[in-house]
């Protein structure tokens, strides 16, 4: 070994040896968790144990996915906090964590794991005849679902039938962790018309839900619009009518009044010439 690589071996030692000396010297303040993760649990204590606080603990409180969930968030300057879960299900599921408020601030999480929640966005979907139908299912609780799948459920409880990404340029799937989004195109009224059904799973679990698809004929699709046409045109014949009735009481009635010109009923009406005078007086 060189002498100059020998220096430098051992700068090197006496670098690892401070930084294991500096390590101990301000051993960090730790906080154990009990248990680690909830998994498949009905219920759970949840517990933090603060050890070598770097300052005076002020208090403590628990959050919920970023979000503070003990209202009566503790000044206690206990070193220990507990949070009790008393059903675990996809709505108290998420990442729960205990912060400790000392200088700097200090936390710890644990996972609190359940089957997710699965629900249709709309339960009955309507579309027309060529067009293509969306079929939207979101989730919600932690983890959210790793895997969707979409399933027809023929009437009469027929075994249900898997339906695949870009079969026969029919269906299209799209997934996010918290949706799922089935596309049917071209829809056709006797093919496409029923239910479908969402599935979404996750380590612990799967949830279902399914909506309802119904397919109008173009035709069908037509009628309120011929509808208002038919309005429209009732409603233009009735004015029209009307205005052809009501025009001659209209003359007369400009007669009466006296600003129609003279010269067209000259000595013919006695009575309105006495109702002119009358006016001019
Ligand atoms: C917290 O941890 C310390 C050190 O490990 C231990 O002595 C103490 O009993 C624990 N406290 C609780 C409430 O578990
Ligand atoms: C926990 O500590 C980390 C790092 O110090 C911080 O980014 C995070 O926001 C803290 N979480 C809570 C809930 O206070
Ligand atoms: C389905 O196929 C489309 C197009 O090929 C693709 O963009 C999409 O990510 C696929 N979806 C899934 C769930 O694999
Ligand atoms: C799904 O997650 C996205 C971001 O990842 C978020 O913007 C959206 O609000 C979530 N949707 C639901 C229904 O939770
Ligand atoms: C969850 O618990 C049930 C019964 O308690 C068990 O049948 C199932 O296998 C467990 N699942 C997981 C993922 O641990």
């Amino acid at each position: 070994m060189t002498r100059r690589g020998s220096v430098w071996l051992f700068g090197g030692i006496i670098a690892v040896l401070s930084c294991f000396f500096q390590a101990d010297a301000r051993t960090d303040a730790t906080i154990m968790t009990e248990p680690a993760v909830v998994n498949n649990m009905t219920s759970a204590t949840l517990s933090c144990n603060l050890t070598n606080p770097s300052s005076e603990i002020k208090g403590h409180y628990w959050t919920r996915n970023g979000k503070i969930i003990d209202a009566s968030k503790s000044t206690k300057q206990d070193p220990y906090t507990e949070f009790q879960i008393d059903k675990i299900d996809y709505h108290s599921s998420g990442i729960y964590a205990c912060v400790f408020q000392t200088e700097p601030q200090v936390n710890a999480t644990i996972e609190v794991k359940a089957a997710p929640h699965v629900a249709a966005y709309k339960h009955s979907e309507y579309g027309n005849e060529n067009d293509r139908a969306v079929l939207v299912c979101v989730a919600h609780g932690y983890p959210l679902p790793t895997d969707w799948s979409w399933y027809k459920v023929p009437e009469g409880g027929s075994p249900k039938v898997p339906i695949s990404n870009g079969t026969d340029d029919k269906y299209e799937i799209k997934n996010t962790p918290n949706k799922t989004t089935l596309y049917v195109k071209d829809l056709d009224i006797s093919g496409d018309m029923g239910n479908y059904l969402c599935l979404g799973i996750n380590d612990l679990g799967s949830a279902e839900d399914q909506i309802q698809l119904r397919v109008r004929s173009r035709l069908a699709a037509l009628w309120p619009f011929l509808g208002i046409v038919a309005e429209v045109i009732i409603l233009v014949t009735i004015i029209f009518i009307y205005e052809k009735r009501r025009k001659p009481d209209e003359i007369a009635d400009d007669d009466d009044s006296g600003s129609a010109p003279l010269k067209s009923n000259s000595a013919t009406n006695h009575k309105d010439k006495n109702v002119r005078q009358r006016n001019s007086n």
